[in-house]
């Protein structure tokens, strides 16, 4: 499925929707006015709670060493631009949706099950996961294909610990990441914008990168639902699409698995999809971007740097080309 509409794939932002937050902030108070004044205990008064929770209201906390060597000092983008400003398609199509709608996501009981090429297959609760390597807040660059990046302090561990945990075999080459997709909790499912689940996959060496996080928290708390509570992994040098929210299955695979987007429109977006100025998406630019909550619409663009500034990785794609492995 070629997908054209702004609306409906990943696409350059309109002006339009940059500025949503006013808009559904200004929502978010008219609901609790009316809530408040005339029917509390009403059914209105449990969405703007509702809402007012999945913005970003007290959540657990997690304990997190910073890991300065493998963070940038650049500002971070504010908490509320990072959990408002979202793509997460299972629930809606515009960036203020996620906010708005993933309270209904449950995140406990949550599972993640590890199969394929593994000499040690298992399925990990939550907690379980957490636990299993010490968390270290990662301060990383996120690039979103459609040419706006943030800054955002992440917590979890390199996927290193838990893929050595689970004893790739030899035949293990690819790691596929599957995340939930399940109707009664994810409303954009009803879209066709993509063949559901949403799957990602990275090469094994490329997993095993200790920049590579399996990632459970941000901001010193548990993910927030419309970041992809209550785990995602997150790839910084590779477009934001890479970083799959929610997953519920990881698979070790000999075959390059096939992925959601990858699947939609081949022609769009590779399955490598390393943040690359040199590489233009078919219907735009990738040379600059614009950093959320920092620059205006008349303010320059930033230049976008090869491997969104992580030129450590490059190693991993030596001799490759890049604009045929896009
Ligand atoms: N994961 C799932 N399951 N569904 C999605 O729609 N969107 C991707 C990625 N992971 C997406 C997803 C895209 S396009 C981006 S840019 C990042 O999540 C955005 O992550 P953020 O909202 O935490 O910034």
């Amino acid at each position: 499925m070629l997908i054209k509409s702004s609306r409906d794939g990943l696409n350059p932002p309109l002006s339009s929707e940059i500025t949503p937050r006013e808009v559904y902030e200004e929502r978010r108070k008219f609901i609790a006015r009316m809530a408040a004044g005339a029917v509390a205990g009403s059914a209105l008064w449990e969405m703007a709670n509702r809402e007012a929770f999945a913005q970003g209201a007290p959540a657990q906390k997690l304990a997190a060493r910073a890991n300065p060597a493998l963070s940038t000092t650049e500002p971070r983008t504010a908490f509320k631009d990072a959990t408002g400003y979202n793509n997460f398609y299972e629930f809606g199509l515009d960036k203020g949706d996620p906010a708005e709608n993933a309270h209904t996501l449950q995140t406990r009981p949550w599972t993640v099950s590890i199969e394929g090429e593994v000499k040690k297959p298992m399925r990990l609760d939550i907690d379980s996961l957490t636990k299993l390597a010490p968390l270290e807040e990662r301060v990383y660059r996120l690039r979103c294909v459609e040419g706006w990046s943030m800054v955002i302090p992440w917590v979890g561990y390199s996927l290193s610990n838990l893929i050595k945990h689970v004893e790739p075999t030899g035949n293990a080459r690819y790691v596929e990441f599957t995340t939930l997709a399940d109707r009664k909790q994810m409303p954009g499912l009803r879209s066709g914008v993509l063949d559901w689940p949403y799957v990602e996959g990275l090469r094994l060496d490329e997993a095993m990168h200790p920049l590579a996080l399996l990632t459970v928290g941000m901001y010193g708390q548990v993910l927030p639902n419309q970041n992809g509570a209550p785990v995602r992994v997150v790839v910084p040098w590779k477009y934001g699409f890479k970083s799959a929210k929610s997953i519920v299955r990881i698979r070790f695979t000999r075959d390059q698995p096939k992925t959601a987007w990858n699947d939609s429109a081949p022609s769009e977006y590779g399955f490598y999809s390393n943040v690359n100025p040199k590489v233009d998406h078919p219907r735009w630019s990738q040379a600059s971007e614009r950093r959320i909550g920092e620059d205006g619409f008349f303010k320059k663009k930033r230049e976008t740097l090869m491997f969104n500034g992580y030129p450590e990785v490059a190693l991993l794609y030596a001799g490759m080309d890049l604009k045929k492995f896009f």
